[in-house]
């Protein structure tokens, strides 16, 4: 049995305690993990501009991914209950069908360079130019090829605009293990005199594009209808066909996928807007649609499957300095960006299959609200033991509000 099963039944201590032992954390580690004002206010201050403090969010983790064979317990930082429950669950379920399978394109970065006021001749003049502009680029990021990365390659359009013609020159990297955004942005401003020198015209703009086509992660899952059931594979395809078709649902339902994916970019340490912007661009290129598929195959079982422009690392940035992006990366077990962003394409497939499963059979509210009754509690002002006693009375009474749960505090009380 893993030493993972029924984790979410433990006290912290016990967790921690797993930890210790499945993932190596040292005692210095747990102190940082438990401390929850452990990202100091000098380390802060240092991060961003104008730190008056330091905001805090909870931090868990889905076990029980089975992921190419190999075995993760992902770390995700979320404020929102149930995520982490659904996570682990379409974990669980996929694991009894032999896990998911997942790959990820090189990391590579695309920066782009708008030159302005440029001639008829703008591109074939780039063409022309294109050798000593590679190898201009490839001396500029030196740097990455000690790691294995490097410049890969460079090309051109023209764009006819209301501000005239522009040629817009973008270039490849290969960032390895960082996000590469710094890496990108210095090769795109150091070039672009000799772009002018060659072509002609005015640089303006010289910055990464967060839409990484070159940089996606694919994941994949047979969910067994031994497993599942029929009727409720019939659910599933039921639910996605609405967000197929109607981008009302559509929205929801990549928000459902982001729900896992952005949990595990914040506890990463990694930058969850580039990661939202890339993904929500990706899925409106052809008409917004779902960044996932489901269909059954010839023997009836469910296969979903998953795309997504993910530009993460596991070095650099916040990551150098944030502890707990650290911890979380320790704890995950990853030993590149690219494992990461395989990761966390099959926790998005996860998510999506569990909110489905609940949304298409019992409703998301038994699932969602159990867990939210202790939220609920809180707010009507239990404390202690008497948070869990209220949300037990909650689930069982099956109606979520705070001032139901007021009352139910109330009557505890003897008020
Ligand atoms: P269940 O089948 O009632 O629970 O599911 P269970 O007690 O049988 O547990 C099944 C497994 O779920 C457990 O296996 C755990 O892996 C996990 P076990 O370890 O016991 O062998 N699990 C938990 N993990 C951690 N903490 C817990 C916990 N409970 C169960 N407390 C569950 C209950 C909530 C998992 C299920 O109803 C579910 O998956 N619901 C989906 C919830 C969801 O999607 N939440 C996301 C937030 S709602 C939202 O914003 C997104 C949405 O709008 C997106 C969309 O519309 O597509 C829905």
């Amino acid at each position: 049995m893993s030493a993972f099963s029924g984790f979410y039944k433990k006290t912290i201590p016990e967790r921690l305690e797993i930890l210790k032992t499945e993932r190596g954390l040292t005692d210095e580690e747990v102190k940082v993990l438990t401390d929850s004002g452990s990202l100091s206010l000098e380390t802060a201050n240092h991060m961003i501009e104008n730190v008056i403090g330091v905001e805090h969010l909870p931090l868990g983790v889905a076990p029980g991914f089975l992921i190419n064979g190999k075995e993760y317990v992902v770390p995700m930082c979320i404020e929102e209950p149930s995520v982490i429950a659904a996570a682990a669950n379409g974990a669980k379920l996929a694991t009894k069908s032999g896990g998911f399978t997942a790959e990820a394109d090189e990391p590579i970065m695309t920066g782009q360079v708008q030159i302005l006021g440029v001639g008829e001749d703008a591109l074939e003049k780039f063409e022309a130019n294109r050798e000593e502009i590679s190898n201009a680029a490839k001396e500029l990021c030196l740097g990455m090829e000690q790691y294995g990365g490097g410049f890969r390659s460079c090309e051109a359009h023209v764009l006819d605009t209301k501000r005239g013609k522009m040629l817009i020159a973008i270039f490849y990297v290969d960032v390895r293990d960082a996000m590469g955004a710094n890496t990108i942005n210095t090769l795109l401003e150091k070039i672009s005199p000799l772009l002018e020198e060659k072509i002609g015209g005015k640089t303006r703009l010289r910055i990464l594009t967060n839409l990484a086509m070159r940089r996606k992660a694919r994941a994949k899952c047979t969910w067994k209808k031994e497993i599942l059931g029929e009727e409720t594979i019939e659910a599933i395809l039921d639910a996605y066909e609405l967000a197929a078709n109607d981008i009302y649902r559509c929205c929801t339902h990549n928000k459902g996928i982001m729900n896992g994916v952005d949990a595990v970019a914040l506890a990463t340490g990694n930058d969850w807007r580039a990661v939202e912007a890339s993904v929500h661009a990706f899925a409106a290129m052809d008409g917004y649609s779902p960044l996932n598929k489901f269909y059954k195959n010839d023997v009836g079982d469910l296969v979903g499957e998953i795309e997504l422009p993910l530009t993460v690392g596991t070095v650099g940035g916040a990551i150098n300095t944030n502890p707990i992006a650290k911890i979380s990366l320790k704890i995950l077990g990853v030993k590149s960006a690219q494992e990461l962003s395989m990761v966390m394409a099959s926790v998005g497939l996860a998510e999506n299959f569990a909110a489905l499963r609940a949304l298409g059979t019992e409703g998301i509210q038994k699932g969602h609200m159990k867990l939210h009754a202790a939220n609920l509690a809180v707010t009507a002002g239990a404390k202690g033991d008497e948070i869990e006693l209220v949300s037990k009375k909650l689930a069982e009474g099956g109606k979520y509000s705070v001032e139901a749960a007021r009352n139910i505090l109330k009557e505890l009380r003897g008020e």
